[in-house]
C-alpha cells in the first residue's frame, strides 16, 4: 500500500522496533519514483549506481554531484512522501570534512533529500560525527564498498571469514557511536549482517546482506530486468522489462517501415475543406489518409 504519511527517520526507527521490513529501492528519474511510491516503498537511494545503469560508465565514479542532486530533486517530485537518501558521489566528502558538509548540504537543499549516504569504514568516523553536527543525517555504506573498487580490484562479496566479520562489526558500532542514522551493508553473508542487525539500535539496510537486516534495497534497472546479466546472485528479478522493450522497439520499426505507422488515428486533421486548397502532390496519392 502506498504511504499516505511522510516517512521520515522516526518512521524508520519504529520499523527497526516493530520488526517490521523496510522496504528500499533506488531511483534516478520522477516517473520511476513516482511509480515506486505508488507501489508503497519506504525509501528511495539515488544512487550514484546511476553512473553504471543510466550512463553505461564501468564504475560509480563517473557521478558528479551536479549530476546527483539534479535527479534527487527529479526523484523527490516524483515521490514525495518517501524517505529520499542522495548517495554523495567519488571525492565529495573524502577530501576535507567542510567540502563533506557543503557537498551534503546541496543534497538536502537542493535535492530535497532527508539523508545522504557515505562510502566508508571507521577510518572516517570524524566526516560522520560532521555531517551528524551539520544536523545532516547520514547513511554509512559498510561491507563491498564500489567507489573503492580500484583498491579492492574486483567486485565481490566481503567479511567472509570471522576476522574481516568482526572487523565490520566493529565498524559498525564506531560509526552508529559516531553518529550515523543508518548503516546499508552491502554483498556480506548473513550472519555477520545478522550480528550488525541486533547489535544496533539504528536501521540496517542489506543489499546481498540475508535476510536477517531491518530492511533491503537493490538498483531498479537491475530488478526490472533492464540491464544484460550476469547480475550479483542477491538481486531479484521482478521484471523483464528489457525484453519488453526490445520488443516494442522492434515492433515500432516494423510499423514504419511496413507502413502501418503513422495512421489515421495518429494524424492531427486539418480543418474541414482546407486540405483540397493545397496544391496537388507530386506522386499524385489519395488527398485523404
Ligand atoms: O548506488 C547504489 O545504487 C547503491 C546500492 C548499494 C543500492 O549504493
Amino acid at each position: 500500500m502506498p504511504t499516505t504519511d511522510r516517512i521520515t527517520l522516526a518512521t524508520l526507527r519504529a520499523y527497526k522496533r516493530e520488526r517490521r521490513k523496510i522496504v528500499m529501492l533506488t531511483a534516478y528519474d520522477y516517473h520511476t519514483a513516482r511509480l515506486e511510491q505508488e507501489a508503497g516503498v519506504d525509501s528511495i537511494l539515488v544512487g550514484d549506481s546511476v553512473a553504471q545503469v543510466v550512463l553505461g560508465r564501468d564504475s560509480t565514479l563517473h557521478a558528479t554531484m551536479d549530476l546527483m542532486v539534479t535527479l534527487a530533486g527529479a526523484v523527490r517530485r516524483g515521490a514525495p512522501m518517501v524517505y529520499l537518501v542522495g548517495d554523495m558521489p567519488f571525492l565529495s566528502y573524502q577530501v576535507t570534512t567542510a567540502e563533506a558538509i557543503r557537498n551534503a548540504g546541496r543534497f538536502m537543499t537542493d535535492g530535497g533529500c532527508d539523508a545522504v549516504k557515505i562510502e566508508c569504514d571507521r577510518s572516517m568516523s570524524a566526516v560522520v560525527t560532521a555531517l551528524r553536527q551539520a544536523s545532516i543525517p547520514v547513511m554509512v555504506h559498510l561491507g563491498l564498498r564500489p567507489q573503492a573498487i580500484h583498491q579492492l580490484g574486483a567486485y565481490r562479496s566481503q567479511a567472509r571469514d570471522a576476522v574481516s566479520a568482526m572487523r565490520l562489526i566493529e565498524d559498525a558500532r564506531i560509526l552508529e557511536d559516531a553518529g550515523a542514522m543508518a548503516l546499508l551493508i552491502e554483498a556480506v553473508p548473513p550472519e555477520p549482517a545478522r550480528l550488525i542487525a541486533e547489535s544496533t539500535t539504528i536501521p540496517v539496510i542489506g543489499c546481498g546482506a540475508g535476510p536477517w537486516c531491518d530492511g533491503h534495497v537493490v538498483v531498479v534497472n537491475d530488478m526490472l530486468g533492464l540491464a544484460p546479466g550476469p547480475l550479483p546472485r542477491f538481486v531479484p528479478k521482478h521484471a523483464d522489462l528489457g525484453d519488453a522493450i526490445r520488443a516494442a522497439a522492434a515492433q515500432y520499426a516494423n510499423d514504419i517501415r511496413g507502413g502501418a505507422y503513422p495512421a489515421e488515428q495518429h494524424c492531427y486533421a486539418m480543418e474541414p475543406g482546407e486540405a483540397c486548397k493545397l496544391p496537388p502532390y507530386l506522386d499524385a496519392g489519395p488527398r485523404t489518409l
